[in-house]
């Protein structure tokens, strides 16, 4: 059985702010597969990693990352409303995290959040940034918006993709492949042998998310899915040891 690789989701965000720098420094000092970043696009169309619409969940700021240009958003604290000792941070580009995570001996999954807001060619400017880092080889385009999945396999056939979904339906493999997707992310409540078999019959590869609590991780283990995603990836790494060599 090949090994469930292991994607810190939004970087170690359990010990760090979602999202941040130093979430996915964490993140590559756990021993971790990979790292699963969120993408949203500013008022001038730079990709930003947040997981939200808008900013004010995570930083001291309100109103939508589409409203600002990357000048403002750079301003925001991103990291007080974890802990104080992480006011220093700020919102992170998609050129930054390239930069810092190309060296990294690390597979990477860009989830395009493009099911609240369709962003305008947020599929161009993300696969245009992948390739120049060199980076299409090692990535996985997913989103919840099957849009951008077909789009994303129309610019370039062989990139990875991913269907995001947590909701249940019948032959979804198929219908995820027939879309233009490589692979499926699901909710972990979707998950059981018949989806995996379903998965392996139509060569697609299967990862679940999110995946922290230790009987969530031994079931993904067991049945030997391809990826979980983990707000704590060092707890995945030791736990994995267990069941898999
Ligand atoms: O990509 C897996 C997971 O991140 C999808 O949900 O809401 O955490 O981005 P969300
Ligand atoms: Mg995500």
């Amino acid at each position: 059985m090949k090994k469930t690789l292991i994607y810190a989701h939004r970087g170690a965000s359990k010990l760090a702010p979602e999202n941040t720098m130093p979430a996915y420094q964490l993140a590559s000092e756990s021993g971790a597969d990979g790292i699963e970043i969120d993408v949203q696009l500013t008022k001038d169309r730079i990709p930003v990693l947040i997981h939200d619409e808008n900013v004010r969940r995570t930083t001291n700021g309100t109103g939508f990352v589409q409203e600002y240009t990357l000048d403002y958003i750079k301003k925001l604290d991103a990291g007080s409303w974890f802990s104080t000792k992480f006011s220093d941070c700020s919102i992170v580009t998609l050129e930054e995290f390239l930069c810092w995570f190309k060296f990294k001996p690390m597979v990477l999954n860009v989830e395009l959040k493009t099911n609240v807001i369709e962003y305008k060619e947020i599929e161009n400017i993300v696969y245009e940034a992948l390739a120049k880092h060199r980076m299409l080889n090692r990535t996985v385009i997913s989103s919840f918006n099957l849009n951008s999945i077909t789009r994303m396999h129309e610019i370039n056939p062989n990139v990875q993709t991913a269907f995001l979904t947590s909701t249940k339906r019948q032959n979804l493999a198929k219908f995820a492949k027939e879309n233009g997707s490589t692979s499926l992310h699901v909710k972990y409540r979707l998950l059981d042998k018949k989806l995996l078999k379903n998965c392996r019959r139509n060569d697609m590869s299967l990862r679940v998310y999110t995946i922290n609590r230790p009987s969530y991780m031994e079931k993904c283990f067991n049945l030997g899915c391809d990826g979980i995603f983990t707000d704590v990836p060092h707890e995945a790494v030791e736990y994995r040891k267990k069941f898999q060599k």
